[in-house]
């Protein structure tokens, strides 16, 4: 049957009469309807078999290593594990710990009352560098034997993957940046997500869509996310999954409950990582006065040769109009006076990367491209896409492209590159440090510049 609205166009256009009727009638006259989110469908029931399984690092990633996982109301939580081998012996190796169990009774957007059983545990007394598998279930129902590596207790080479919003259809279109990350950089110690992970706030089909799009990645790779606008509701509340679903470093500032799990920082072989809850310094003042202090105890006794300081709200933008002034007046001085390296970011849903010295503090104007400031990037994972204005700060701009980020950190250099979903690379530059400790910044032939 034909749409109401193309019958009535068809006669209207028959009266002007002649062939334009037949094309105007083949044309569908109405936008596509918009696919619906998975918000909008009936809650996904937790299953009994482990499912959402993933790992976060500890603030001791040489030797611990934090799992969570859900499964239906009223399973138990075990988690076995042993130091993995080349065969199968391991199995019978392996020890049993009890993980705590936190069976909830939520309300999420597709249903007031959803029950789950949220388990987690840490594993601890780790040998460093080296690998463990580990499974976890209710000592009937067990997932597969899933793997991870430990830290160095040093600072030695490894690399690390930036993740900007995935959000929308993430599902069905970020997971393709996520998994070509995966095979452009499957050894990575550790991804990060720089904020909007999900859309809405209290969806629990959209966190799924989000697990679904790592799969076993997630459970054999630590995932490191800070949160974005869209992890938060009015007041604003953090979504009820983030504190239950993940298990991250409570190593924010102490004593401040608002903060735990989304303002955190962890060491990694010679890299101080920093999460900085952007929302709460945004729109809350005494928090904001908490991650300032914070930050500047962090930075000022770090003996790690390279800081990445990572926020959802970038301190410059890929549009003058969407300006994080708050944010930026906050957090520049500290990032200039401590000799911050990179500065990873989202939000804008467009690529920019450039670097930034000390005293620029607008957001526009001349003059601020570096060579020895700080480098900040905005980058989108997802298929949302806002414009992408010419900046006067960046060095390489991209609209309309979904990428993810490799970092190969060394004593020696940071190596930074960005792919797009296709794998193409996009943007490169290196970082190293002068005998004065500051920060080079140059750029990189990547494989599609100059076009
Ligand atoms: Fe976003
Ligand atoms: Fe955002």
């Amino acid at each position: 049957m034909k749409p109401i609205q193309t019958l009535m166009l068809g006669a209207a256009l028959a009266a002007l009469g002649g062939s334009a009727v037949v094309q105007a009638a083949e044309r569908p006259l109405r936008p596509e309807p918009a696919p619906a989110q998975a918000s909008d469908l009936p809650v996904v029931a937790a299953s009994a078999q482990p499912e959402r399984i993933i790992l976060n690092l500890t603030a001791d990633p040489a030797h611990e290593m934090a799992v969570t996982w859900r499964t239906a109301s009223g399973a138990a939580g075990l988690v076995e594990y042993a130091e993995a081998e080349d065969g199968p012996d391991f199995v019978q190796k392996a020890v049993r710990v009890t993980a705590l169990t936190d069976d909830a009774t939520i309300a999420v957007r597709e249903e007031a009352a959803f029950k789950a059983a949220y388990h987690s545990t840490v594993l601890k007394g780790l040998k460093p560098e080296t690998v463990y598998a580990y499974r976890v279930g209710d000592g009937q129902r067990w997932s597969e034997w899933l793997q991870f590596r430990t830290a160095a207790t040093t600072a030695k080479p490894f690399t690390f993957l930036y993740m900007g919003d995935m959000q929308n259809n993430i599902l069905s279109e970020a997971s393709r940046t996520m998994r070509m990350a995966f095979r452009k950089a499957g050894d990575a110690a550790f991804v990060i997500h720089a904020g909007d992970l999900i859309n809405r706030h209290d969806s629990d089909n959209e966190w799924g869509e989000w697990f679904a799009a790592g799969g076993f990645l997630y459970a054999q790779t630590p995932q490191m996310p800070t949160p974005g606008n869209h992890e938060y509701g009015r007041g604003p509340v953090l979504n009820p999954q983030w504190r239950r679903q993940f298990t991250l470093p409570e190593t924010g500032p102490a004593g401040v409950e608002k903060l735990k799990e989304t303002a955190w920082t962890v060491d990694y072989q010679g890299l101080r990582l920093i999460s900085v809850d952007a929302p709460l310094f945004h729109g809350d003042e005494a928090m904001r006065a908490e991650m300032v202090r914070w930050l500047d105890g962090l930075l000022a006794n770090n003996p790690n040769r390279w800081t990445v300081l990572f926020l959802h709200f970038p301190l410059f933008s890929v549009d003058p109009d969407r300006d994080n002034d708050r944010v930026r007046k906050a957090l520049k001085p500290l990032i200039d006076k401590y000799g911050v390296d990179l500065v990873l970011q989202a939000h804008d849903h467009g690529y920019a990367r450039g670097a930034i010295g000390a005293g620029a503090m607008t957001n526009a104007g001349p003059g601020h491209t570096s060579e020895t400031g700080s480098t900040y990037v905005v980058s989108v994972a997802g298929p949302k896409m806002y414009p992408v204005a010419p900046l006067s700060w960046a060095t390489r701009t991209a609209s309309r492209t979904q990428t993810f980020q490799t970092l190969d950190v060394s004593p020696e250099a940071v190596t930074y590159r960005a792919f797009t979903a296709t794998g193409r690379e996009l943007d490169a530059f290196r970082l190293t440090k002068n005998a004065k400790g500051v920060t080079r910044v140059v750029t990189l032939k990547a494989a599609d510049q100059g076009r």
